[in-house]
């Protein structure tokens, strides 16, 4: 279906004058008289009825004191999608309740008495269907109805008349499927028909002559027998919306909740690890808090290089040794937990973390204050694992903390090479996650507060 812009016309009700809540819309434009460019009067099938919101609302009696402006959006408000603070005071671009988002909910001082604000009607498409089922009776035509509203647009300056509520119209003309002028056949091509014809309507409506109605004539290929899907069928769904947010926003719902979407991660996919992911995760990692102006974080990222297999199958000997060697533990659980850290064979990385204790930790005499300054450095390697293991999960990653290496300092330091001051913060396994986390069992906060003491 294409439209046929040679026959498009479009022509203003004239005459509606103000509306109170309680009008018959229907009755006041089959009251007035419509006048085509050829001359003729009145409505004939196909033609499709636009009407500005606002009179629909106040004739639904959807109008408050002014004063409850604020009062009036909060509650219009299904979710805020981005705030934008200027001098001139707060906007708010908001979800409403009929899934539309725009500034301050629609709710709107322009075209009402002064002290008042009008809101959106209730359900635009019930609205649309009652006005189209009246029209219909009364013309005897087969018409359509589009309600409209003015928005204003990501990415573009001005605003724009869309389809907020639509009955006996076709919303969206679905391309897909149909062939080009190439022969390509379109595969997403999508028309927002009512949105078109709501912006053309807006061209002869205009916004300040108090001319609310149009008529289009020329797309009756869009009018159907029925209702039709209503203009709520335009709103994306949700979870397929590449912008759901503001970006201020979204930056503040990632940093919010950058730790919560951490998880250990032990079954990984094929997913090939970016070098430069480790690099990033890293490069948070070193910026964790440490004692004196320290920086003792040291990390060894292991692939495939036959370091790794040397490494792990040190580590696996010394384990054995140390589980044989304790009392009371039998082959088969040994196997068992053996199988365990297997988990470092399969990872596509390894990254293992280190305090390097020659790098600033003070040295004392006595053993006590010898192991709180250790243990001051290693929490601070908790806090760098932390942030490197976030940054991984931030970015679609996972990783498994596995800790063997602290058990076995000698034999890493020693296979690895590195110096006696190196402390193993234990290892992490990389990759991308072979199926999804399982969601958080929320704990409550207020459970690990210590009371306190009097
Ligand atoms: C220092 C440290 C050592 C850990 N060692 C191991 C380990 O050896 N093997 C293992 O499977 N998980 C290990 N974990 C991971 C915990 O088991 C994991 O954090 C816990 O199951 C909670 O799951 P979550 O990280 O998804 O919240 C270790 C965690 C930390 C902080």
């Amino acid at each position: 279906m294409s439209a046929s812009p040679a026959g498009l016309q479009i022509t203003t009700v004239l005459g509606i004058g103000p509306i109170a809540p309680g009008d018959d819309l229907a009755a006041l434009i089959t009251a007035t008289k419509i006048h085509w460019l050829d001359g003729s009067v009145g409505f004939a099938d196909g033609d499709i009825v636009v009407v500005t919101s606002k009179i629909v609302a106040k004739a639904e009696g959807r109008v408050v004191a002014a004063q409850s402006r604020d009062a009036a959006i909060a509650s219009e408000t299904v979710r805020v999608v981005a705030t934008k603070s200027t001098p001139r005071g707060t906007t708010r671009i908001v979800q409403t309740q009929h899934g539309l988002v725009l500034a301050a909910a629609g709710v709107d001082a322009s075209n009402v008495e002064a002290g008042h604000v009008v809101l959106l009607p209730l359900d635009p498409d019930a609205s649309a269907r009652e006005l189209l089922t009246h029209l219909r009776i009364a013309t005897g035509c087969s018409l359509g109805v589009i309600i409209t509203d003015t928005m204003g647009r990501p990415w573009r300056l001005g605003v724009t008349d869309v389809a907020i509520g639509a009955a006996g119209i076709t919303v969206v003309d679905d391309h897909t499927g149909r062939v080009d002028g190439f022969g390509r056949t379109l595969e997403m091509t999508m028309i927002a028909i009512a949105d078109e014809i709501a912006a053309a309507a807006d061209l002869v409506k205009g916004k300040i002559d108090g001319s609310p109605i149009a008529v289009v004539r020329g797309l009756g290929q869009f009018v159907t027998a029925d209702f039709g899907p209503g203009a709520r069928a335009v709103v994306r769904p949700l979870d397929e919306d590449l912008f759901p947010l503001g970006t201020a926003e979204a930056i503040q719902q990632g940093r919010a909740t950058a730790a919560m979407n951490r998880r250990t991660l032990r079954q990984f996919s094929d997913q090939v690890v970016d070098a430069d992911l480790i690099v990033r995760a890293i490069a948070a990692a070193i910026t964790a808090p440490a004692p004196h102006h320290t920086t003792p974080w040291r990390f060894l990222v292991l692939r495939d290089e036959p370091i790794r297999a040397t490494l792990l199958m040190a580590m696996r000997e010394r384990w054995i040794a140390d589980l044989r060697a304790t009392a009371g533990i039998s082959e088969d659980s040994i196997n068992k937990r053996l199988k365990r850290g297997d988990i470092l064979y399969d990872a596509p990385v390894v990254v293992l973390g280190f305090i390097d204790l020659g790098a600033g930790a003070h040295r004392y005499p006595d053993a006590e204050r010898a192991n709180a300054e250790r243990d001051m450095f290693m929490v601070s390697g908790g806090a760098a694992m932390q942030n490197l293991m976030i940054t991984l999960a931030a970015e679609g990653a996972g990783s498994a903390w596995i800790s063997s290496t602290m058990f076995c300092a000698d034999v890493v330091n020693d296979a690895l090479q590195l110096p006696a001051t190196y402390q193993p913060l234990g290892a992490l396994a990389v990759g991308y996650p072979a199926t999804a986390a399982a969601p958080r069992t929320e704990r409550s906060p207020s459970a690990f507060m210590i009371p306190k003491v009097n």
